[in-house]
């Protein structure tokens, strides 16, 4: 898209921090963006050389992960930096409305346009316009954007004078778009022009090593939220919090956190003063097993699955205070099973333990 009318400089949002050459060093990614994953840091990298060009980009994943933050992130990093950034939620604003909303309109288009009024395309002008949640937008409006896409120019709602406009386009969606494009919502069209870099963003099971650190992230964050400052978690909630799959992603351990803060007048903040919602599963192998990384070059399965029961056996025992009776109800397995399993993993009581059930016995 070319040259213009209208002004640039409208932002939705304040900007994100100007990154620093000591933020690169410390975090290895950006500003504000937490993780050190090794999804986390391949999506450092996309996140730099897309930010590098001025093509569209498609960002993709579950809610909470993190894409009005990535979108931002590119903005700020591109040439487009000094430009604005305009966000429209095309999910959020009442389908009547969305087109003025992207176009802008002309007085008297419709009842209460009391004026001209310019359209989102038009703010974002030499900066950057980011259209979130377009996997909800209807399908005649998804036409009108096909064509402001390819040719760069659109009319107002109500006009007739043609509008050319310089702006980079990032679209998000929590959606499937192959598959909304597969069920005829999404136009198949509109989805190629969208589809030039695809951003996925890695949902936060897939990475609990970024856990502890978006928890302490968060901490610090809200450290003056409540009438406690937030110390950290114990080992055990710690724990917990890894093995819980965060359905609502990056957006729910943010919520938890102030939660935690402003309602527990604690330092530290121990497995009984999480919701159940989180302690539920604990314990638990299918909220536990995406706690091991995969290597890019993969791992033995049979080997880790060993590992996991030894862990398991191991857990069981010392929660039991080794008493195997108790265990096995724990393990729901009979008692020759699991001393067969003790035995095979090469599991030695520990003194501190036979001292224990000597004193229980006697
Ligand atoms: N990697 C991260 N580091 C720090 N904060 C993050 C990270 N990812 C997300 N957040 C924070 O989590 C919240 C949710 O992020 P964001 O709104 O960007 O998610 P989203 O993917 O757009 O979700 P939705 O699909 O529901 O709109 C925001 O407060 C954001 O700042
Ligand atoms: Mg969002």
């Amino acid at each position: 898209m070319t040259a213009a009318r209208g002004t640039p400089g409208l932002t939705d949002q304040p900007p994100l921090r100007p990154h620093s050459a000591a933020d690169s060093a410390s975090d290895g990614g950006f500003p504000g963006i937490i993780g050190q994953s090794p999804p986390m840091r391949r999506l450092f990298r996309l996140v730099e050389r897309v930010a590098a060009s001025d093509s569209t980009v498609l960002v993709t994943g579950e809610t909470g992960t993190g894409k009005g933050l990535v979108a931002r992130a590119i903005h700020q990093r591109s040439r487009r930096s000094a430009g604005a950034f305009v966000a429209l939620n095309c999910g959020a604003i009442p389908e009547n409305l969305l087109e003025s909303e992207l176009f802008g309109h002309v007085r008297g288009a419709f009842t209460g346009a009391t004026a001209n009024k310019a359209g989102k395309f038009e703010a974002a002008h030499g900066g950057t316009l980011f259209l979130d949640e377009i996997g909800d937008m209807r399908p005649d409006l998804q036409v009108k954007l096909l064509r402001a896409l390819e040719e760069g120019e659109f009319e107002p709602v109500g006009g007739c004078q043609t509008i050319r406009v310089d702006v980079r386009i990032i679209a998000a969606t929590h959606r499937d778009l192959e598959a909304r494009v597969a069920e005829g919502r999404f136009r198949e069209d509109l989805f190629y022009r969208l589809y030039v870099i695809p951003l996925p963003l890695p949902p936060l099971r897939e990475r609990p090593e970024d856990i502890p650190l978006l928890l302490d992230h968060f901490r610090v964050l809200f450290r003056n939220a409540g009438p406690t400052v937030l110390a950290g978690f114990t080992p055990s909630a710690l724990d917990v919090l890894c093995a819980y799959p965060w359905p609502g992603n990056v957006r729910e351990i943010r919520n938890l956190v102030e939660r935690l803060t402003v309602l527990q007048a604690k330092a530290w903040i121990g497995p009984e003063d999480l919701p159940e919602r989180v302690t539920a599963g604990a314990g638990t192998a299918v909220h536990a097993a995406p706690r091991v990384a995969i290597a890019d070059q993969g791992i033995c399965l049979n080997e880790a699955v060993t590992e996991f029961e030894k862990a398991l056996i191991l857990k069981s025992l010392e929660k039991t205070k080794w008493v195997k009776n108790q265990a096995t109800k724990l393990l729901r397995l009979n008692r020759t099973t699991l001393v067969e399993k003790i035995k095979r993993h090469g599991i030695d009581t520990p003194p501190e333990a036979e001292d224990h059930r000597a004193a229980s016995a006697g």
